[in-house]
Formats: structure tokens, C-alpha cells, sequence
């Protein structure tokens, strides 16, 4: 069988899981790609450094020359992350006609046209399965199983982090912070978890769904962002009382031609199947205009859930089944889709206030809402103390610009002390 030579770079988590794939389903892969896939070399900081896996010294350098003027080298799996070197090792690797495998989401979402263009220039293949949601094959759901679709709607709990934080506060009844200082403790989030809780990391990976299902070219800082960090173990407790559960939604939605992108955290239905995608994992809801419901679910990270995407990767460019640069990857003006304001959003609403327990309160802001056209669908109102009590709202479907107009009022109310919370509701209707 025919000998194809590979080099990684970088050889974290994810390198490790490659490498631990090709071992293993040795067997099955050659059988699947009709190749024989030898790792020539891996990039890494420090070649001395003690690892886990034994590797041969000589697969081991850290001069990335070594590998772009190997002209035996056929495919570069660039498994650095980040804005970094990355990109530029990707560009010169191409430019050596090298294929490129990636699991770099930060660099698809800001320079995925960039990237495409080189790769067509050089007629080479540049997949990057890995870069959302790890182990689980949207990109190539969207790509090829749903083709006959026009995608109507993307739904995903796509960061395993975040996810794995709300599900501690909602099953455990703690804090934000005790699930943050768990899911650190177990290697789910980084000492510094900002791309992650603060929905940056959810933010790339919608933008390279949205970007392929609709056609266009998305923006990544025209999506809303709102993270975790403020959800309280009152708003989880809440949340249960009126039936929701709460997750951190990535939603991308295709009305008139326009799109509605948002990542923040929602009340969902306690009944529906995401809400019951716990820990790290992932599940993506697609809704095509043939297939209706379509829902994926599984590892988002990992060693072996992400080193699968990557391996898979590499078995379809030896397996060269699929073009370079389809049609989908090529945005031209034609395909400009506008992104709606969020101001034009419409959603129900979970809204928390702190206020007086005085009378009239209750009158005064349910009087607010109605003069600006948001209708209130229950209240609950928990009294603690007369200084310091509770009000929670659920609103039927109202623009964010009248819930923010109201709101603006309210809070001059004389009695009401804060606005706590207020968090979007996603009924799937
Ligand atoms: N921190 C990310 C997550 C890893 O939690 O989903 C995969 O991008």
C-alpha cells in the first residue's frame, strides 16, 4: 500500500488523540483511506520536554522549516490553536502545496476567505471538521448530508465549558463560581476560562455554521455575545420553578433574508432534548425546509472526540471525495445577507427584580410593560424581606427594544431596588 507522509503541529491534547487514532484503527484506516499514513515529523516547542507518548527523537522539531521544504510531507494538520503562528504556518504550508487539516475555529472565523483562497490558488484541500464542536461532524453535515436543504435554523450548545458549569449549578444547586472552580479542577476550563464563559469560544463556532449554512460571509463581531457569568443560582432555581432549564444557546436564524445571530444564555423547555445535554457535551438542533428537526449530540472536546474529527479530515483528502473549495465557500456580494440589530430581536423573556415590598409596586411595573407593548405571561413573587423581595417575570414575545424601554422606566420606580436578571427564553415554536 501506497506510503502518504504527514506532519503535525503541535502536540497538546488534541495531537496526542491523533496520534493515539492513527495507532490504533491503523487497520481501518488504511483500509478506508487506501493509504498507509506515516507521521514525519511534529512540530513542538520543546523537543526534550518529557510526554506521555514515547516519540521517536527524530519525528520530533522545532523549526517549522523542517517541515514546509519537505517536499515528501503531503498534508500539514495544524493542531497550534489560536491567532499565533498558526495561520502563517498554515499559508506557507499551502503555499508548498501542502493539504491542510485544522482545528483552528479562531483563524477560520476571522480568515476563512483568505485561507480558501489560497488553498484554490494552490489546488489544495483545507478542512477544519475539528473546529466546531470537536467530535461531532457538523461541518460536514452542513456540507454534504443537508445540501438539499435551505437551512431555516441552527441551534447548538456548542461549548462544552459553559455547559458543563450550568449542569453543576442546575443538578448540584451550586454556585457559579464553585462550578467554575470544578470544571477547572477537572481540566474543563482554562485558569483563564474568559473565551469560554464569556461566550467568545461559542461565538467563532456559530460564525463558521452560519457562514456555511447561509451562504454568506458572517462577521464573527456582528454576532450578539453574552456569557454565563451573571446567571445566579436564584435565576437556576427560577428557571425550574416555570419549567426551563438554563443553557448557553448559539442560535443563527435565516428570516428575509436577513440573520439573526446570538450567543447567550436561554431558558429552554425543561422537556426538550437540549435540556437535557449535560456536562461537556454538545448537541446542535439544524431545521432544514426538507428535513425539518435534525439534532446532533456528542463529545465537543477531547483528545479522541476532537483527534477523530482530525483523522476523519485526513481520510477524506486522501480519499479526495470531496471538492476543494466548493461553491459554498466562495462569498461573493451576491450572497450578502444583512445581520439583524439586536434591537430587532423578538423573544419571551425571564426578567428578576429586586424591589420594596410596598404597595402599588406589583401595579406600577406590570403597567410599564403593558404601555410598551410587552405582555406578561406569569409572576412570581417571593418575599424575603420587606426591603428586599423578588419579583420574576415571564413575558410572551416581545421586541428587546420594548423590554428595554420598559425596563428603563421600571427601574425608576421608587420602590424597585435592581433589574437582577434578564435572560432570553427559547421555546423551539
Ligand atoms: N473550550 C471549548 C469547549 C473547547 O468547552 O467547548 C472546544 O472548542
Amino acid at each position: 500500500m501506497e506510503k502518504v507522509k504527514i506532519a503535525i503541529l503541535g502536540f497538546g491534547n488534541v495531537g496526542t488523540g491523533v496520534w493515539k487514532i492513527l495507532q490504533e484503527n491503523k487497520k481501518e484506516i488504511m483500509k478506508r483511506s487506501n493509504y498507509d499514513i506515516e507521521v514525519a515529523k511534529i512540530l513542538v516547542k520543546d523537543i526534550n520536554r518529557k510526554r506521555d507518548i514515547t516519540l521517536p527523537k527524530e519525528m520530533l522539531t522545532d523549526n517549522i522549516d523542517d517541515i514546509i521544504n519537505d517536499e515528501s510531507i503531503k498534508i500539514v494538520v495544524e493542531l497550534i490553536g489560536g491567532p499565533g503562528v498558526a495561520k502563517e504556518y498554515m499559508i506557507r504550508a499551502m503555499r508548498a502545496k501542502k493539504h491542510i487539516v485544522t482545528a483552528n475555529k479562531l483563524v477560520i472565523a476571522n480568515w476563512s476567505k483568505e485561507l480558501f483562497k489560497i488553498a484554490k490558488e494552490e489546488n489544495v484541500l483545507f478542512y477544519y471538521e475539528a473546529s466546531v464542536a470537536g467530535g461531532i461532524p457538523i461541518i460536514r453535515e452542513i456540507n454534504e448530508s443537508l445540501t438539499a436543504n435551505k437551512i431555516q435554523q441552527i441551534t447548538g450548545i456548542i461549548n462544552g465549558t459553559t455547559n458543563y458549569v450550568l449542569s453543576k449549578m442546575t443538578m448540584d444547586g451550586i454556585s457559579f463560581n464553585e462550578a467554575l472552580k470544578e470544571a477547572q479542577e477537572k481540566g474543563y476550563a482554562e485558569a483563564d476560562p474568559t473565551s469560554d464563559i464569556d461566550g467568545y469560544d461559542a461565538v467563532y463556532k456559530l460564525a463558521i455554521m452560519a457562514s456555511l449554512s447561509f451562504g454568506t460571509e458572517v462577521d464573527h463581531d456582528c454576532i450578539y455575545r453574552e456569557g454565563i457569568r451573571n446567571i445566579s443560582d436564584i435565576d437556576i432555581e427560577y428557571a425550574k420553578q416555570f419549567g426551563y432549564t438554563i443553557k448557553l444557546l448559539a442560535i443563527a436564524k435565516q428570516e428575509d433574508n436577513k440573520l439573526e445571530l446570538r450567543v447567550h444564555p436561554a431558558f429552554i423547555p425543561s422537556s426538550h432534548p437540549m435540556a437535557n445535554v449535560n456536562d461537556a457535551y454538545n448537541a446542535i438542533l439544524i431545521k432544514g425546509n426538507a428535513v425539518g428537526e435534525l439534532m446532533l449530540y456528542g463529545k465537543g472536546a477531547g483528545d479522541l472526540p476532537t483527534g477523530s474529527a482530525v483523522v476523519s479530515d485526513i481520510i477524506s483528502i486522501l480519499r479526495n471525495n470531496v471538492a476543494p473549495n466548493d461553491a459554498k465557500n466562495e462569498i461573493d456580494k451576491a450572497d450578502f445577507k444583512e445581520v439583524k440589530k439586536s434591537c430587532d430581536n423578538e423573544s419571551e423573556f425571564y426578567i428578576r427584580l429586586d424591589f420594596k415590598d410596598k404597595a402599588g409596586v406589583l401595579g406600577d411595573t406590570a403597567k410599564i410593560f403593558g404601555n410598551n407593548d410587552v405582555s406578561i405571561v406569569s409572576i412570581t413573587q417571593d418575599v424575603e424581606h420587606t426591603t428586599h423581595a423578588t419579583l420574576a417575570f415571564i413575558t410572551h414575545k416581545s421586541s428587546e427594544k420594548n423590554i428595554k424601554k420598559s425596563l428603563d422606566k421600571i427601574i425608576k420606580l421608587e420602590n424597585v431596588n435592581k433589574v437582577e436578571s434578564i435572560i432570553r427564553i427559547e421555546s423551539f415554536k
